[in-house]
């Protein structure tokens, strides 16, 4: 791997070095604007190389620890000297952090005159006219929708940007937001008679004029296999794309790059061409039996597989198993449909939409099929399907992303940097960097700024059951109370799933009443992700118990969190078909998938939620694994060995010590 001190480039190496070492400075803007401000060397030698590679129109692999202050180390370069800028973060809430907070807090203390654009995913927007037709005649089946839906008829006259993120009052889940968002197979685009106030495509405009725009992964990758999230304008004028978080990059692409069919799809496509034919070619067929078998087909494809929700790959399918009969009866039903929809297509512009999509539907699902030797043009595919409750997915996933991401970079050159806490394990990028393409590019690790051996513990209590064991999330919690108690709250409990996260909401809401302690309790779920965080923050004794989403980029400084408690070892599920799949290629390459890929990915996700303690000098804490083959087993010491070096205890004792001597430093402060 090149160092970063030699870049491939023509300018001038460090030609900004002296203005980013000036505006890091301790007499620096930034130093004056941003409270508790202190230089921090790790992050302005990173700023520099980043100055560099944007200069160079290169590539750079940036890594630093959690909380070193990444988001200023590439916000500064970018806005300084990165052209038009696109930031891809890794999800929504992180794209809310930069665009609301760190954005304009970098811009006012550059004075630089950058304009900002903020894009997100087409359902995140409001749709005028399809909230127009859901007020005209909707059904709404809750009053709870009723209601939803007069926020939003309010909301909608008041918002500039119609993102439904501003109106935290409906929840993101809520059923009400399809009705009222646009798909790009539902908007009518330039025909549309609120083209010229539509959200979407204001938000794209924007993106287009803008200096800087913020994106996220899944818009970014989805646009690839959509092309309907205007990054494909976007991209060809962009002189410097960065990716934050990106080691969640190849899980994010491996989504997208490949294909994805439902039979939800699919029964929604019969409901409009039902709904169609009879209000625009009644006499033209007999819509209803034309729908039907297609119809029973979808549903015979999810009954073919038991009422669990299961991943299977097509090989673990038996030969006689009903779905392949289901699958074949699917592909004649489409055929038939299309055959009449092919002759009525022209008698509605929406007829001739449920054409396209119909035979576009079929085309997937031929393509998925005719490939039982997974083996294409492109490289191999794992073809696998999952059961959900009411549908059935048929997946089509790249066994690798990185001829298809290379592809991604190719033509013009653009500098292209990729930064996370995590995207090596101990300096060694070979995991990330095979799985992403990157080989031969910049790659550097910079340390941590912090002092974690003074500032906090790695605690892993004794006595815990195996992970596996029924009573485990119970003794989970009973290790976990005693610490949050000494604590005084401040905790953030980080579940490996989701049904462990609701376990724990349950037993501690009635520990807490039991027991008199009032922390309040932030369960992940109740509400909104900004809003439990704002709400965390503030309450200064709060316990938060979340899962995968709140394991990163979430940034609380200070004393409002000093315990952050792991319930298990984050290792990916066995069943998960295309991880199989991938293992068993390494395999094949004489690797060892659990310690080629498991390991490190476990690595990976632990540091990254571990990372949400220490993220700043004063910070200090305890990080708590329960999970005990972190001591048991033979891969646990490369695991804690790769954590930040805290000082390391299984004694409760030691971590309430602590958290007391916590509490009278600051009653009387050291300086
Ligand atoms: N030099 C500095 N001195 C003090 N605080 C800083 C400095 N630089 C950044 N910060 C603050 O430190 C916190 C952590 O910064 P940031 O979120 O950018 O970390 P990060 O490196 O991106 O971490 P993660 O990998 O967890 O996302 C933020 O609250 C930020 O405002
Ligand atoms: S153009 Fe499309 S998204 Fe915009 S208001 Fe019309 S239908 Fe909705
Ligand atoms: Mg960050």
């Amino acid at each position: 791997m090149t160092d970063i001190t030699t870049p491939n480039t023509t300018i001038t190496p460090g030609q900004h070095d002296t203005e980013v070492t000036q505006l890091f400075g301790s007499d620096g803007p930034l130093s004056q604007a941003i409270p508790g401000y202190r230089p921090r060397s790790p992050q302005i030698d990173m700023a520099k190389a980043i100055a560099r590679a944007i200069a160079g129109h290169g590539t750079l692999l940036a890594e630093a620890g959690t909380g070193t202050g990444k988001t200023y180390a590439y916000l500064i370069p970018a806005l300084l000297w990165g052209g038009k800028t696109i930031v891809s973060t890794g999800t929504k809430n992180l794209q809310d952090q930069l665009f609301l907070r760190d954005i304009p807090t970098i811009r006012k203390v550059l004075k630089a005159p950058v304009s900002v654009a903020l894009l997100k995913g087409r359902a995140n927007y409001l749709c005028h006219y399809h909230l127009e037709r859901t007020l005209q005649n909707g059904r709404l089946t809750s009053r709870e929708d009723v209601g939803y839906l007069r926020d939003i008829s309010r909301f909608i006259k008041t918002t500039a940007s119609g993102d439904k993120a501003e109106l935290s009052r409906v929840p993101e889940g809520a059923s009400v937001w399809s009705l009222v968002t646009s798909t790009k197979e539902n908007c009518v685009g330039s025909e549309c008679q609120y083209y010229q106030d539509c959200f979407v495509m204001k938000a794209r405009k924007e993106a287009q004029q803008a200096d800087v725009v913020v994106v996220n992964h899944h818009l970014f990758f989805a646009d690839v296999a959509l092309k309907d999230t205007g990054i494909a304008e976007l991209l060809p004028s962009a002189n410097t794309v960065i990716f934050d978080e990106a080691h969640q990059l190849p899980e994010t692409a491996t989504l997208f790059f490949g294909e994805t069919i439902s039979t939800s799809q699919v029964l929604e496509l019969c409901r409009d061409v039902l709904a169609e034919g009879l209000s625009h070619a009644r006499d033209g067929a007999e819509w209803a039996k034309l729908v039907a078998p297609v119809e029973r087909a979808a549903r015979d494809l999810r009954l073919a597989f038991p009422q669990d929700i299961v991943r299977l790959s097509l090989d673990q399918i038996a030969p006689s198993s009903p779905f392949f009969e289901a699958l074949e009866a699917l592909k004649r039903g489409l055929d038939d449909m299309i055959a009449v929809l092919e002759k009525q297509a022209e008698r509605a512009e929406t007829l001739e939409q449920c054409r396209a999509r119909a035979i576009l539907l079929l085309d997937q699902i031929e393509k998925w099929n005719a490939t039982p030797d997974p083996k294409t043009n492109d490289g191999e595919y794992v073809l696998w399907v999952e059961a959900f409750s009411v549908s059935l997915q048929l997946h089509r996933t790249p066994l690798s992303i990185a001829p298809i991401f290379n592809k991604q970079r190719e033509g013009t050159p653009r500098a292209w940097i990729f930064t996370s806490a995590t995207m090596a394990v101990k300096n060694d990028f070979t995991h990330y960097v095979s799985q992403m393409g990157l080989w031969n590019e910049p790659a550097h690790t910079w340390p941590s700024p912090f002092n974690y051996q003074e500032q906090g513990y790695l605690y892993v209590p004794d006595r815990m059951p195996d992970p596996n064991s029924r009573d485990y999330t119970d003794a989970v919690i009973d290790a976990a109370l005693p610490v949050m108690t000494a604590a005084g709250g401040r905790t953030f409990l980080l579940c490996t799933t989701l049904k462990a996260v609701r376990h724990c909401a349950e037993r501690l809401k009635s520990e807490f009443e039991q027991r008199g302690l009032d922390f309040p309790l932030f369960v992940q779920g109740t509400a909104g992700r900004t809003e439990l965080l704002d709400r965390f923050r503030a309450a200064g004794n709060g316990v938060l118990i979340g899962s995968q989403s709140f394991w990163e980029g979430v940034d609380v400084r200070g004393e409002a969190l000093s315990l952050v408690i792991i319930d298990k070892l984050p290792f990916s599920p066995p069943d998960d078909p295309v991880l199989a799949a991938r293992i068993s290629a390494m395999e094949k390459k004489g690797l060892n998938g659990f310690v080629h890929h498991q390991l490190p990915e476990a690595i990976i996700n632990l540091k990254q939620g571990a990372g949400r303690l220490i993220r700043d000098e004063t910070d200090r804490g305890v990080l708590m694994i329960c999970d005990p083959r972190l001591i048991s087993k033979p891969y646990g010491k490369r695991i804690w060995q790769s954590l930040p070096g805290f000082a390391r205890t299984r004694a409760e004792a030691d971590v309430v010590a602590f958290f007391r001597q916590l509490k009278q430093d600051k009653v009387t402060p050291a300086e």
